[in-house]
C-alpha cells in the first residue's frame, strides 16, 4: 500500500500527538472546513484539527439547526476536505440519528464514513447515553472525539442556545459524562458553551485534551466555526466568537464593484481580453 492511497504517513497530527500536546501544555487549535480550498488554507496555516462540522447544515445549507444535514452530505464534504489536507487531523461529525438508534447502526454508519471519506476520526455528541456505543466504536479502531455541554443536535430538548452546566446538577452531569467519555476511549472532548470554571475542572480531571468553544481559556484547545471567525456570518456574533476579518462586508463590496465595472463598461479592458 503506498502513501498516496492511505494518506497516513504524510500526516503529522495524530491523536497521540494531541495527547502529548496536552501533557506538554501546548494549546491545540481546531477550525471547521466544508470545502477543499478552506481546508487547504487551514492546513497550510498549521491548524492541528480540521473539523467537518455538522454546522455545515447552518453555514452552507442555510438551515436553522444541525438536524437536517444527512450522512451522505457529510460524506461528500468530508471527502473534499480530506483531499486538501496534508498535516492536520480531519474529524467528521456524525449526523443526528446516524448513531443514536443502536450500537450496530452506529458502528455501520461510522465505518461507512471512515471508509468512504478517508478522514481520521469522528465526533459524536452526548454523554452517558452514548458512552457504551463509543466504547465499541473505539474498540474496532475508529478514534472518537466527544462533545458535551451545548450539544446542538439536542437543541429541541434544550429549547435555546443558552449556556449549559450553569446549575449544579447539570454541571455535575457534564463532569461525570466527561470522565465516562474518557473511560470509553474518546481521544478528546469538545466542551461547548459551559462556564469557564466547569471547563477548567473537567480539563484538570482528564488526561485527554478538551477543546473549548465558549468554554473559556482553561481548555487544552479552542475551536471556532471558520465562517464565524472570518466575519462571514453577520447575524451571529456571540461573545465567544473573536472575529479576525470582516469578510461579509469585503465580499459584498467586491461584488458591488464588479457590478459597477461591468455596467459602466470598465471591465473587461483590452488587457483583460484576447
Ligand atoms: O459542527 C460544528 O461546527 C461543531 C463545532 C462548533 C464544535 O460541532
Amino acid at each position: 500500500m503506498n502513501n498516496s492511497e492511505t494518506n497516513i504517513d504524510s500526516k503529522h497530527i495524530t491523536t497521540k500527538v494531541l495527547y502529548s500536546m496536552k501533557q506538554k501544555g501546548e494549546k491545540i487549535t481546531m477550525l471547521t472546513a466544508y470545502d477543499y480550498l478552506t481546508a487547504k488554507f487551514l492546513d497550510q496555516a498549521g491548524v492541528e484539527i480540521i473539523l467537518v462540522g455538522d454546522s455545515l447544515s447552518n453555514v452552507i445549507q442555510g438551515n436553522e439547526t444541525t438536524l437536517p444535514v444527512t450522512l451522505n452530505e457529510m460524506i461528500y464534504h468530508t471527502k473534499i476536505v480530506q483531499k486538501a489536507v496534508k498535516n492536520a487531523l480531519v474529524v467528521s461529525d456524525m449526523t443526528f440519528m446516524s448513531y443514536q438508534v443502536g450500537t450496530k447502526e452506529a458502528i455501520e454508519n461510522c465505518g461507512r464514513v471512515m471508509k468512504e471519506t478517508g478522514c481520521n476520526a469522528l465526533k459524536l455528541e452526548g454523554g452517558h447515553f452514548i458512552a457504551e456505543t463509543i466504547r465499541r466504536i473505539v474498540e474496532i479502531g475508529i478514534p472518537i472525539m466527544g462533545h458535551l455541554g451545548l450539544t446542538p443536535q439536542s437543541i429541541n430538548k434544550f429549547g435555546s442556545y443558552k449556556t449549559r452546566g450553569v446549575d449544579k446538577e447539570e454541571a455535575e452531569q457534564i463532569f461525570s459524562d466527561a470522565l465516562l467519555l474518557e473511560k470509553s476511549g474518546c481521544f478528546a472532548i469538545v466542551l461547548e458553551k459551559i462556564p469557564s470554571k466547569l471547563a477548567q475542572k473537567v480539563t484538570k480531571a482528564l488526561k485527554i485534551p478538551t477543546i473549548g468553544i465558549g468554554a473559556g481559556k482553561h481548555c487544552d484547545g479552542q475551536v471556532l466555526v471558520t465562517h464565524d471567525m472570518l466575519g462571514m456570518i453577520e447575524e451571529f456574533h456571540p461573545r465567544f466568537v473573536r472575529r479576525y476579518m470582516n469578510l461579509a462586508k469585503d465580499i459584498r463590496n467586491a461584488f458591488k464593484r464588479y457590478i459597477k465595472d461591468v455596467k459602466s463598461n470598465s471591465f473587461p479592458t483590452d488587457e483583460e481580453s484576447y
